[in-house]
Order: structure tokens, then sequence, then C-alpha cells
């Protein structure tokens, strides 16, 4: 891919197309449209930095009303192993590949606050990375390999071995923290590159993905297909509507693995998206469009145009969730946020999402990433969204499920940051 010309597009887009596009061609693009901009850098001492790779709430800015608010940049690469260093008779390998890799990660860490305005990043590992190795995961982690979990889907699987998650509200510094891990930098944010990921890791070019999030940023896509001019100016989320609200989301405590040698880490689950928004947007209305988000008990007034007049919560009460199968037959619709809430446990949610937009391919999407402690916790929580127990005539009428397609799926393991690097199936 090369960096599309800026004639035509938005600021914002053109800055987002250069961030799918990636290398150095694309930070030189950045440069030139924004000039440097300060970027606070990271610490010296990775002993101050959480045990948790996914701690990355109490380090985000807050929306006006307190809810996390997602960096705005995402990139994820995929990455397989370049020799196997787990190969037989390989221990000496393994571990100077390990060291390889996490200097390289500090590096980063050195480079950048851990924040919005930095860089925040995970790195997780397939079912497909453990299986070279003899010994299983423990108990304590439950990590199948990615299925196809309903009869409308047939998924491609991530079976390469690990994915770097990059997110910034800064463009360049995610194509510059990529460009750093794979040597194409000298310095990163004034930090030495030292050591890099080449040797350990390639990267799948093909497999990488992008995305972004926040007020705005949808409406700016209008020039690819599949996007209408429909897509409301201020929504965050492509389909229309604020999500990821304080209260239906999952605490990082609550996706967080509590027993065992990779205590401290977390599942994390992927499914990249494609979304009919044209049909969504052109053959719904907006009251239509609140009821299938929310509930048939949503009403315009509650949610606004985008979300806006919620504050911390959906607004969903016990009944509305109680109520979603004899909504389903008495109504003939039923909400995507009301079937999925079925799945929280004592009235919380049990599982933290941290999905953004995308036009990878050129058409509308949602790269849907998910945290929980187990994957069977996403599962659970899947099949609710599902809803093919519910009795709703039209699948139009399910939810946003007619309108979502998922191409791809992985699940992954995040571990602790303290075995992010190459972890065995029972590190020490
Ligand atoms: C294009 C894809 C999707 C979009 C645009 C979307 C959008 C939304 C919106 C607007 C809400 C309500 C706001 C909120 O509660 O934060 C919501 C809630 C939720 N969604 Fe999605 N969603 C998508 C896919 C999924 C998928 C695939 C799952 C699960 C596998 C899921 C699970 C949930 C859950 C668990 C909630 C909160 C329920 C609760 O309050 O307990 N969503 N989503």
């Amino acid at each position: 891919m090369t960096v599309p010309e800026r004639r035509g597009l938005t600021r914002r887009d053109y800055l987002r197309a250069v961030v799918a596009v990636g290398g150095a061609s694309a930070i030189s693009a950045c440069l030139d449209e924004r000039g440097e901009v300060d970027v606070p850098a990271g610490t010296n001492d990775p002993g101050s930095l959480p045990a948790r790779q996914h701690a990355w709430n109490e380090f985000l800015e807050t929306d006006d009303d307190g809810n996390v608010r997602p960096p705005e940049h995402h990139v994820l690469v995929a990455l397989s192993l370049a020799d196997d260093p787990a190969g037989e008779n390989d221990g000496d390998s393994l571990e100077e590949a390990t060291e390889t890799v996490e200097e390289s990660l500090r590096t980063l860490e050195r480079a950048y606050e851990w924040s919005n305005d930095g860089l925040l990043f995970t790195v997780g590992y397939t079912p497909s990375y453990f299986d070279r190795f003899d010994g299983k995961l423990p108990e304590t982690v439950d990590l199948p390999a990615p299925e196809a979990l309903t009869d409308r889907e047939d998924p491609a699987f991530d079976e390469f071995d690990a994915l770097l998650h990059l997110a910034s509200d800064h463009p360049e510094v995610v194509l510059r923290a990529e460009e750093a891990l794979f040597g194409e930098l000298e310095t990163v944010n004034g930090e030495p590159v030292e050591t890099d990921l080449t040797g350990v890791f390639d990267r799948l070019e093909e497999r990488r993905r992008t995305g972004f999030v926040g007020p705005g940023l949808p409406a700016e896509h209008t020039d690819v297909d599949g996007v209408p001019d429909s897509v409301p100016e201020e929504a965050p989320f492509f389909m229309g509507f604020r999500s990821g609200f304080q209260e239906s989301q999952a605490t990082e405590d609550r996706v967080t693995i509590r027993d065992g040698p990779f205590a401290s880490g977390a599942t994390q689950q992927l499914s990249s998206l494609d979304i009919q928004l044209d049909v969504w947007f052109e053959q719904e209305s907006h009251a239509q469009r609140v009821m299938k988000t929310f509930s048939p008990d949503h009403d315009e007034d509650q949610v606004g145009d985008i979300g806006e007049a919620l504050e911390i919560s959906n607004g969903l009460t016990d009944e509305q969730i109680d109520d979603t199968e004899s909504d389903a037959r008495n109504r003939g619709v039923v909400g995507h946020a009301q079937k999925a809430a079925r799945a929280r446990e004592d009235g919380e949610p049990i599982i933290l999402r941290r999905d953004f937009n995308t036009v990878d391919g050129d058409t509308p999407g949602t790269h849907f990433l998910s945290l929980q402690r187990e994957m069977d916790d996403f599962l659970s929580v899947r099949e609710a969204m599902t809803g093919a127990d519910l009795d709703v005539g039209i699948i139009q009428n399910n939810g946003i499920l007619g309108y979502i397609f998922v191409g791809r799926r992985g699940n992954y393991l995040l571990p602790p940051r303290s075995h992010r690097a190459l972890p065995t199936p029972s590190p020490d």
C-alpha cells in the first residue's frame, strides 16, 4: 500500500489512511501534515508500570461524563516466530529471544508515557503459539482455539503466534512504535533503539489491521464505499451511538486472571466484523436504531442523537434485561445491549470491550476486541448477544445481529507484564 493523495480528504481522514499504510513513508506523511508533535516520554523504571498489560483505564482520559476515553488510533500487528526458538534442545535460544523481546518492549516504555498522549500496548499469544511446547497451559488459563460461534458465520482464524496492539491519540506514535520494533528507526521519541524484534518475529503484513475511535471520526469516512453520508456527524462509532459506558463494561479486576503463573494476565478475543452500514442508516429510522441498539423501551429522548443523553450507563433496567425473551415474542424486536446484558453476573458485566472502527479492506467494520478472565465469559456474552433462543421473527429485528458479519476471529492470552516476552506454558 502507498500513502494516499491528500487531496479531497479531511486531515483526520488522511491521517487515518496514513496509519493504515504504515512504514517510513507514512511517518513522513504524518510529519508533513502535523509537524513534530511533543509527546511525553516514558519511564526508565519498568517496576513503576502496572503488573497487568491491560491496565489502561486509570491512565486513560475520561469523557465529560467520566467514561474512559479510548485512544484514537489503533494498530494490530500480527507476528509469527521467525525461527522456532522453543524448538527441541533450543533452551538457550529461547532465553536469548525472550530477552530480546522484553528489551524491545521496554524501549517503547522508555520512549512513551503510558497514556492516550503517549502509547499503550499489549502483546498477546494464540493457542497455536503455545501448541509448540511440550507442556500445557495451566488450568487457571482458559484459552481454547477460536471457532465459529453461530450458524451465520464462517470466519478465518488467527493462527499466527502473537498480536501486538498499539494505541495512541497520535498517529505518528503508533507508526513509530511499530517501526522501532522492527529495526527501522535509530531513535524513538529521543530514546535510542538498541534492540528490536527482527530475528525473533516476522510481521505478517497481510494480517496487519488498523482502526480509529472517537467523536466525529466515523463521519469522516463517507468517501469509503458502504459508509453512507447519514453517519451522524459526532458519532464515535460507525453504527451511530456512544458505546463503552462505565456501567456496561467489566472492570479490569473482573477480567484479570487471579491465580497461577499467569495471574494479572487476561484473555483477549478479537473478531473482525464487516458492518452493513448503508442498510442500517438508509432503511432504519433513528427510533428503530435506538430500539435495536438498546431496547424497545428506549426512546429517542432518553438516548439522544448519538447517545449523548446517556451518561455512564446505557440505561437498561434489570426488568428490561429480564424482558428480552418476552419482548422478542410480543414486540418482535430486541435491543443489542439488552440481549448482551443477559450475560451479566450478579448484575455486573463480565467482558471489557475495547473495540474500534475500521475501514481495512475499504469497507466499514469493527475490530471487536474484548478482554475477559476466561474465554468462556466471552462465549456466554456472545451467545446472549446472538440470541438464537429469541423468537424475534426476522433477523433484522434481533438487535444489530443482521447487520454484522464476522470475517476473522482470534483468541489470545495477554500474560502479565512479567511474562509477556515469549512465555512458556508454565513460566517460573
Ligand atoms: C459492530 C459491532 C458492535 C457495535 C457497533 C456495538 C455497539 C454497542 C452499543 C452502542 C452498546 C450500548 C452502549 C454500552 O452499553 O456501552 C453495546 C453494548 C454491549 N455490547 Fe455491543 N456492539 C457491537 C458488537 C458486539 C459484540 C460482537 C458483542 C459480544 C460478543 C457485544 C457485546 C456487548 C455488551 C456485553 C454490551 C453491554 C451490555 C451490558 O450493558 O451489560 N457487542 N454495544
